[in-house]
């Protein structure tokens, strides 16, 4: 299968979460593989990829308006057009009779079979979403990184949770496990390639279980953290239901463990929780963030709210609000409730108006933007080791990067640091970033 695609260039666009960044990364590296080069733009391509996300009812409008414009594009300079991830599992061959400009559909556990399919669809529409990825095949030679000092890992891909509103089970499959010595395998390639921090990755990592040894997360987290070379590891996503006192145990005492944890709590009210099938109250959720902070001094944690959720009422949505000031969350990602297909929550009446999730979207916002300015001014006059990620994005001889608590940091520097680790003293901050200078 090697060489099918020489001659030909490939752009691929991502939609969604950090799994599908580093599945993008696999896209593009099985097909550099088969012998074609990387476009910057679709313009210049011959293959586009576009690497989707199902999880709201908004990621897959972006999707479908982007589509349209490839179709456009596609008509003034042919290419072929493929639609990988989670919105290709769903719809399969639906899609080509929604968008009959799409040229083959291909699901997350087959990216290994790319160059077949493309050399298929040439002929006629081609479409691939058998569950089941070689976690084998899928190391460091398949894998095109975007960049070489902070590699996403794979350790495990699916969820068995069922969550109300969520289609995370029918886009990605029950749980499936990564073998432990090709995650290690991978671990110590990246970091042979000079990856100084290393993210592992899956839709629910802490429920994880080596298939070889039964191993489970924790034992996990001891060997990556044994690879030389890696010196922050971090991981998502965790379910609140299943993190155990061992994992904050292997946290405590492994310090290259980032004291940063993104744990979803989708909803402060324990009424909603039960209907959301979450697994746990809101009481369990405040006992884990206590646990946490006393056992990881300093750990800033983040979360995922849904606002809107059907049934919720305004008292609901205050004990979300009032969660969020009990816990002081460093950062939140918050959306209004969607009905997704597959889902249960879909065959129950989406009964909160729109105005009213609107409203309480923004009320939540506001509450955690004044959240975040004081957790962010606390940072003022600390010293923070930030790996750099490259020029800041209003540019002017600035840079950005990240702190161990994954705050965004900018700062000035004559030379580019990208890539590399920097102490940076805080001088300044604001709800969502903080600035300094480098010492
Ligand atoms: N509607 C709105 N938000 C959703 N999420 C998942 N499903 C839905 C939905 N149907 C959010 C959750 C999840 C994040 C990735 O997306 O907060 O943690
Ligand atoms: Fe979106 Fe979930 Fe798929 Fe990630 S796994 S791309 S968040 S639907």
């Amino acid at each position: 299968m090697t060489d099918i695609l020489t001659g030909l260039k490939v752009f691929v666009r991502t939609f969604g979460c950090q799994m599908n960044e580093n599945d993008s990364e696999h896209i593009a590296g099985v097909l550099v593989r088969a012998g074609a080069g990387k476009a910057d733009r679709p313009e210049d391509a011959d293959i586009v990829v576009v690497n989707t996300c199902a999880v709201r009812e908004k990621s897959e409008e972006k999707l479908y308006s982007y589509l349209g414009r490839l179709s456009s594009l596609k008509k003034k300079k042919p290419f072929l057009l493929g639609v990988a991830g989670c919105v290709a599992q769903v719809q399969k061959s639906d899609l080509f009779k929604k968008r009959p400009f799409v040229d083959f559909v291909v699901g997350p556990d087959n990216y290994l079979e790319l160059p077949a399919i493309i050399k298929n669809a040439a002929e006629a529409p081609s479409v691939l979403t058998d569950w089941g990825r070689d976690w084998r095949e899928l190391g460091a030679d398949s894998t095109a990184r975007e960049n070489a000092w902070s590699a996403f890992i794979p350790v495990m891909e699916g969820c068995d949770n069922f969550c109300a509103y969520c289609i995370v089970p029918f886009s990605r499959g029950r749980e499936k496990f990564r073998p432990l010595p090709n995650i290690i395998a991978e671990v110590r390639a990246a970091a042979g390639a000079g990856a100084l921090e290393v993210q592992l990755l899956g839709q629910n990592v802490n429920s994880y279980l080596d298939p070889g040894s039964g191993l489970g997360f924790a034992g996990l987290l001891d060997r990556v953290c044994a690879v030389p070379g890696v010196e922050w590891v971090r991981f998502i996503a965790s379910h609140p239901k299943n993190f155990g006192h061992e994992i904050i145990g292997a946290m405590a005492a492994n310090p290259k463990i980032c004291r940063q944890l993104h744990l979803p709590l989708q909803s402060g009210s324990s009424r909603v929780l039960e209907r959301m099938n979450r697994g746990y109250k809101r009481e369990d959720y405040l006992a884990l963030a206590a646990r946490l902070k006393s056992g990881l001094p300093g750990i800033l944690l983040s979360t995922d709210i849904i606002v809107g959720f059907p049934g919720e009422s305004q008292e609901d949505f205050e004990e979300t609000c009032s969660l969020l000031s009990e816990v002081r969350f460093a950062n939140i990602f918050s959306f209004r409730y969607s009905p997704r297909p597959l889902t249960a929550a879909a065959r129950i009446p989406d009964d909160v108006p729109l105005e009213v999730k609107r409203r309480r979207l923004v009320a939540l916002q506001d509450l955690q933007k004044k959240i975040q300015l004081e957790v962010n001014r606390s940072f003022i006059g600390a010293d923070l080791r930030v790996l750099c990620t490259g020029p800041s994005v209003k540019g002017g001889g600035r840079y950005a990067g990240r702190a161990e608590g994954n705050q965004v940091v900018n700062f000035d520097s004559a030379t580019d640091p990208t890539g590399r680790f920097v102490t940076v003293r805080i001088t300044g901050s604001g709800p969502y970033s903080l600035r300094g200078s480098l010492l």
